[in-house]
């Protein structure tokens, strides 16, 4: 029996010489031409009209869903998920989420194109091509370019095939049979796959055993070892010896706004309260003042501690008329400085918190003598 034939192949000098053959070829009848050169040719995608690669379509829509998925991811996260205040600025940012989500595209998008590209497009994994059993093979990996004139559907007449390629300018011409390659099977897959989790099951255990049996050999000890100063530690760099440093002068933190007021009647007459009234603003008063001020004044204000009778002082009533015809920017100065023994909250609560827990303390006080048009 006649071996079935993969094509007939014949060599150029060139990649001119293959460009100008080709045409040549196609005008003798020959439509199903392949050509084999060591490095791309421009050009040659028109002159065998192969149509256009669809990987790049491929591409686009996996990489945008790579764009899509980390977009979700970001904002699950941020705002779902984990939100978390940074710097008073809004959960939903995407402006923050752009960096990863170039990542995701870029990441997907060059997987696919490289694996597209070899399993979808190039049909991976079969083991061997006809081609590899050539004679021309080594040339044609070297230095020279090969075009083969495939069977068509009624077969091919070699003898036609061999006339138009010498015609053309091929030289080396020869019959390449085509014998029969299997593509992968599902025994294949499986045993690859089996292959690569023993792989992978050996060289985690052996890995996990080498580390308990050799504990002090670290795989990775740059960062540890690294010219550094630890917190706390002595330095001879600066005068001072110490390798912390303080922050110069009049370093303030971001968004701080100092009480310049010296005492509170001052603040009395200076500070005002910059919030509106609203449901909003009473809500989240209530809230601090039960967090930070009740356990010494008591959910009403009424400064009976809950605290046992190890604690000795004794908090102000904040229902006493002292503090009721007190101005908003004395109560914020006693709270941002603290008052007597009552002790200093600037660093625990927010401007605008300690404002809104002025309003919620005004609305306790209205809510124990309300005046008689309240009533109503
Ligand atoms: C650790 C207990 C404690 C906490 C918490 C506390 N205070 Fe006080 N507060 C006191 C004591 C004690 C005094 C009385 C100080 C004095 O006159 O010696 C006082 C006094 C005051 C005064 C009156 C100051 C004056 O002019 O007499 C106001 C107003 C006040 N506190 C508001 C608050 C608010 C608002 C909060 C919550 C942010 C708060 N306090 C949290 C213990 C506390």
């Amino acid at each position: 029996m006649l071996e079935p034939l993969f094509g007939v192949l014949a060599l150029f000098p060139s990649a001119d010489a293959l460009l100008k053959a080709i045409p040549q070829v196609k005008e003798r009848g020959f439509t199903r031409l392949e050509a084999y050169t060591p490095y791309p040719v421009h050009g040659i995608d028109e002159a065998l009209d192969l149509p256009k690669s669809k990987l790049g379509i491929l591409v686009f829509i996996l990489a945008s869903l790579g764009a899509i998925c980390a977009f979700l991811f970001e904002w699950w996260t941020s705002t779902v998920s984990y939100p978390l205040l940074t710097a008073g600025k809004a959960y939903n940012g995407w402006q923050a989420w752009v960096p990863v989500m170039l990542e995701g595209t870029i990441l997907v998008g060059t997987f696919t194109a490289a694996l597209g590209m070899l399993f979808v497009f190039n049909r991976l994994p079969f083991f061997g091509n006809p081609m590899l059993r050539s004679k021309a093979v080594d040339e044609i990996t070297r230095d020279k370019f090969a075009l083969v004139i495939r069977p068509g559907d009624g077969g091919l007449d070699t003898s036609a095939a061999i006339a138009a390629l010498r015609a053309a300018g091929g030289q080396a011409i020869e019959v390449v049979p085509a014998p029969h390659y299997r593509r992968a099977g599902l025994a294949w897959w499986a045993k690859v796959t089996a292959g690569i989790g023993a792989a992978c099951l050996v060289a985690g255990y052996g890995t996990a055993w080498a580390i308990r049996t050799f504990p002090t050999t670290k795989p990775m000890v740059e960062m540890e070892n690294q010219p550094r100063l630890d917190a706390q530690a002595p330095d001879t760099f600066f005068a001072s010896g110490r390798g912390m440093q303080l922050p110069p002068v009049g370093t303030v933190p971001r968004a701080f706004m100092p009480v310049l007021a010296t005492n509170p009647d001052q603040g009395g007459k200076a500070l005002v309260d910059p919030l509106p009234v609203t449901a909003r603003v009473l809500e989240r008063g209530r809230q601090q003042f039960d967090i930070h001020c009740a356990v010494c004044h008591d959910k009403l204000g009424t400064g009976k501690p809950w605290l046992d009778s190890t604690y000795e002082a004794q908090p102000t009533d904040l229902q006493s008329s002292t503090i009721r015809d007190a101005s908003d920017g004395y109560l914020y100065w006693v709270i941002s400085k603290g008052f007597a023994s009552m002790p200093a909250y600037a660093a625990d609560i927010s401007p605008n918190d300690r404002w809104a827990i002025i309003r919620y303390v005004r609305a306790l006080e209205r809510s124990q003598d309300a005046p008689a048009r309240d009533v109503k």
